[in-house]
């Protein structure tokens, strides 16, 4: 008894009794006044915050950055210098389902980072693909809608998924890598991250390169058939959070090796198709991956709510030396995550431990619900800015390189030449045998039930990818 906590209330009193509410008379009701028990109430009712619009479902841990290999002739950024090592976060997810949704289904997995760099918060946001299925922002809410419940029958609608996709040509990439064997990862230890949009670097000389992140897993590619994994959801719909927290927990730490593919600013207008464009990859014969460092996950979360629940990424989260580009996707999200944590976990959603800079915060941001920080000046007089009092100033030394890419406002269609086909016919000729009959197999389960009129679209693209593809799928399907 002596060694244990007190209980107290919120406000710190000491709690004399937690089992018994305050009642008149042993058999009598209950007293308003019992302040206590309508506490305890009233925190259960407010244990949960809004789930995630995407990505609900997620598992997470902490972990390092080390860099062995040396950018500095492209970057000035800190986090990125030979030998530095940064603190960071991982969370991994499914896209469509909800929390709680099992973890083994056939999903875009998220990949999202967070290094708590001494210049600040880098957050890279990424997918275990390198590409996605729309190029333009305004498609992105219609596509997540497709990927989540009919609004009637409250189900997946397998209609709706190839509905969008037979209409969105663009996507066939993204759903050749979905229904292929790298598809349904077997742990988020044993799929690659990829920040999937172009980034760009910057030097100290004000030279910007256009980059792409890249996570090798070092731990193997290992893949579930669909049968595999409706046994294993089966036993388990946890089956990522055990793998992921029990190999931490027996010390048996993932890494990723961390590469990039770097390609000088004006080299973007000699390529054959748009190097900001998401839907496509950069060729690895052209941009040969460079070993950059290795990242490590060795550290569970003590409290899965307060550190991977109300984590917060966003891609607008960079540090000097580290920039974005014209990726159209990429500038919408810029705005969209910090726009979904105000929302999701109000104004402040950086003043909790697990979102703060681990570098000291100065601005003139102030009070807001739940503020928990005051004076971020360093002097209570200086509240506005510009000030006499030693209040914070700009750094112009943080200044990026101007973009050399712009041109006249418009709504352009950047499809430029609509080649959806020849990156996805490429990774298809990859495949062996034994990869393509599984991959008509994936896609002819998930078709059914869908309108032969969607299904014959997409036989189409298929075809236009490969005659063998749509050959294989129809044949796969039952269907001359
Ligand atoms: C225009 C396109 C996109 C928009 C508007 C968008 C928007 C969002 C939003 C609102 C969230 C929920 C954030 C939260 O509540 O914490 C989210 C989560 C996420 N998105 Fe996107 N997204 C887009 C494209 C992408 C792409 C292309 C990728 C990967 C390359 C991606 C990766 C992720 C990941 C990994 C998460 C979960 C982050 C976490 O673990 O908390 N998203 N997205």
């Amino acid at each position: 008894m002596a060694d244990k906590p007190t209980l107290t209330t919120t406000a710190g009193a000491p709690v004399p009794d937690n089992r018994n509410s305050l009642t008149a008379g042993p058999r009598g009701p209950l007293l308003l006044q019992d302040y206590q028990l309508i506490e305890k109430l009233a925190h259960q009712n407010r244990e949960r915050i809004p789930e995630r619009t995407v990505h609900a479902n997620g598992w997470g841990a902490h972990g390092t950055l080390k860099i062995t290999g040396d950018l500095s002739r492209y970057t000035c950024a800190k986090v990125l210098q030979p030998g530095v090592e940064t603190p960071m976060l991982a969370r991994f997810s499914t896209v469509a389902g909800e929390r709680g949704a099992a973890d083994a289904e056939r999903d875009v997995r998220g990949f999202a980072l967070k290094f708590y760099t001494e210049d600040g918060n880098w957050d890279l946001v990424g997918n275990n693909t390198p590409v996605f299925f729309v190029r333009d922002p305004y498609k992105f809410p219609d596509f997540i809608h497709t990927q989540k419940r009919h609004p009637r029958t409250n189900l997946r609608s397998p209609t709706a998924m190839w509905d969008f996709w037979s209409l969105c040509p663009e996507s066939i990439h993204q759903v050749t890598i979905l229904f292929s064997d790298r598809g349904l990862p077997v742990s988020p230890m044993h799929m690659n991250g990829y920040g999937s949009h172009t980034y760009s670097l910057w030097n100290h000389s004000g030279e910007r390169y256009w980059v792409k992140f890249h996570f090798k897993t070092q731990q193997g590619h290992k893949y579930f058939t669909n049968a595999e994994a409706a046994e294993v959801i089966g036993h388990s719909r946890e089956s990522y959070q055990e793998a992921l927290y029990g190999a931490i927990e027996r010390g048996d730490y993932p890494r990723w090796t961390m590469q990039v593919q770097v390609m000088p600013e004006k080299d973007a207008d000699k390529m054959p198709f748009n190097p900001f464009d998401l839907t496509k990859v950069w060729p690895h014969g052209d941009f040969p991956p460079i070993d950059v460092g290795v990242m490590e996950l060795n550290r569970n979360p003590d409290d899965y709510f307060a550190e991977i629940e109300q984590a917060a990424f966003s891609p607008s989260n960079i540090v000097p030396g580290i920039g974005h580009s014209p990726d159209k996707m990429l500038q919408a999200r810029i705005f969209a995550y910090a726009d979904a944590h105000r929302h999701r976990l109000g104004t402040h959603y950086e003043h909790l431990p697990i979102n703060a800079p681990k570098c000291p915060v100065h601005n003139y941001y102030r009070d807001g619900e739940m503020n928990t920080t005051g004076c971020r000046t360093g002097n209570p007089d200086a509240y506005y800015e510009p000030n006499s009092f030693a209040g914070p100033i700009a750094d112009p030394r943080a200044k990026e390189p101007p973009l050399a890419i712009s041109g006249d406002a418009d709504r352009y269609e950047h499809s430029e030449g609509n080649d959806d086909y020849s990156q996805a016919r490429a990774l298809f000729n990859l495949f062996d045998d034994g990869q393509k009959e599984r991959l008509f197999e994936n896609i002819a389960e998930s078709m059914s039930g869908v309108p032969e009129e969607i299904i014959r679209r997409q036989l189409g693209h298929f075809a236009k990818v490969h005659p063998d593809y749509a050959d294989g799928v129809r044949v796969a399907l039952g269907i001359r």
